[in-house]
């Protein structure tokens, strides 16, 4: 209906997609065959069976499994083409994408394959679908900071190629504080900073990718509901949180949709977005998650376009770009 179509046409920007993420079972099973590799599961129906989460480390090992049969720059340039083929027809104008180097370069899989190849289906998205697509290289928490340390450098000669850099992988013991030190690095090399924080974790690690690491967008920060003067604090200064609905009832965030807090944190004047984090595994792309949340909440078009102009302003896309799509 009317709601429905609004919801597409609005031109909208995708700032939390894991590209790793966006592997359908279909492309697994293809490039599994296509580079020898041997997959635990019997069939594409066998291993989507498989995706019943019952929290974030739950879904990580599975989401690393799948990761497992990505090895050329063909496989990384057909997984980010495909992303971007659906992420058009959702609407999307901007996507920023998230990518993990070091669940591959720890398999050996070298830092340029992966890179090269998700820059040229940016590149190619441009060109051949009119969408304007960035890459944002996220660091592991569950690693060390000296492992995030050489990851940066190892990237360095492909500096031109990604815009920013992120965190993520297993939130709870793994806080903020303990990448100060490349975040800084990745400051003075003048990338755009970002964390998730605040998914299953406490609202003190969104003060600390805050203080600490000098986010300018924090990665869901549902969390951020339970203290009054976090919300006060990033309605004060628009940080924008990025929450992706249907990945929170997956990994069990929420119990269901209608019981999300999305509505509450924007009537509390926070800068919300909507997203997909990991798409293949939590049943939607963008607009998906726009149509189920909107329904489950009772959003109406007045909310649609400030969504949507919300992940416009949030990206780090030029202000003339900006301006276009506003
Ligand atoms: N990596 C991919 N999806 C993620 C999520 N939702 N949280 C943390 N790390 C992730
Ligand atoms: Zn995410």
């Amino acid at each position: 209906e009317r709601l429905g179509a609004l919801l597409r046409a609005m031109p909208k920007a995708e700032l939390h997609i894991h590209v790793e993420g966006s592997l359908e079972p279909e492309l697994i099973f293809a490039l599994a065959e296509r580079n020898g590799v041997a997959l635990p599961y019997p069939s594409v129906e066998a291993l989507r069976a498989a995706y019943a989460f019952s929290n974030l480390q739950s879904f990580l090992d599975i989401y690393y499994a799948g990761a497992s049969v990505l090895r050329t720059e063909q496989d990384f340039f057909d997984m980010a083409w495909a992303y971007l083929q659906r992420a058009a027809a959702d609407g999307v104008v901007r996507a920023e994408i998230f990518f993990d180097p070091q669940t591959h370069t720890a398999r050996g899989v070298p830092m340029g394959v992966v890179i090269e190849g998700l820059h040229r289906a940016c590149v190619q998205a441009q060109s051949q679908l009119g969408v304007s697509a960035a890459l944002i290289l996220c660091f592991l928490r569950h690693l060390s900071e000296e492992d995030a340390l050489q990851t940066l450098e190892a990237a360095l000669p492909w500096r031109d190629r990604f815009i920013g850099v992120g965190l993520d992988s297993s939130e709870l013991g793994h806080p903020p504080e303990k990448f100060a030190r490349v975040f800084a690095r990745a400051a003075e090399l003048g990338l755009h900073r970002v964390a998730h924080a605040g998914e299953e974790g406490p609202p003190a690690y969104i003060w600390g990718a805050l203080d600490a690491l000098h986010v300018e967008r924090i990665d869901h920060g549902v969390q951020a509901a339970q203290d009054a003067a976090l919300l006060a604090r990033l309605a004060r200064d628009r940080v924008p949180l990025t929450v992706c609905p249907l990945s929170n009832v997956r990994l069990r965030v929420f119990p269901d949709l209608a019981q999300h807090n999305l509505r509450a944190l924007l009537d509390a004047g926070l800068c919300v977005t909507i997203h997909s984090d990991d798409p293949a595994y939590f049943g939607g792309y963008l607009l998906d998650n726009y149509r189920l949340t909107f329904d489950a909440l009772g959003l109406d078009a007045g909310h649609a376009r400030l969504l949507a102009a919300n992940s416009i302003d949030a990206s780090f896309a030029a202000p003339t770009d900006k301006a276009r799509w506003r």
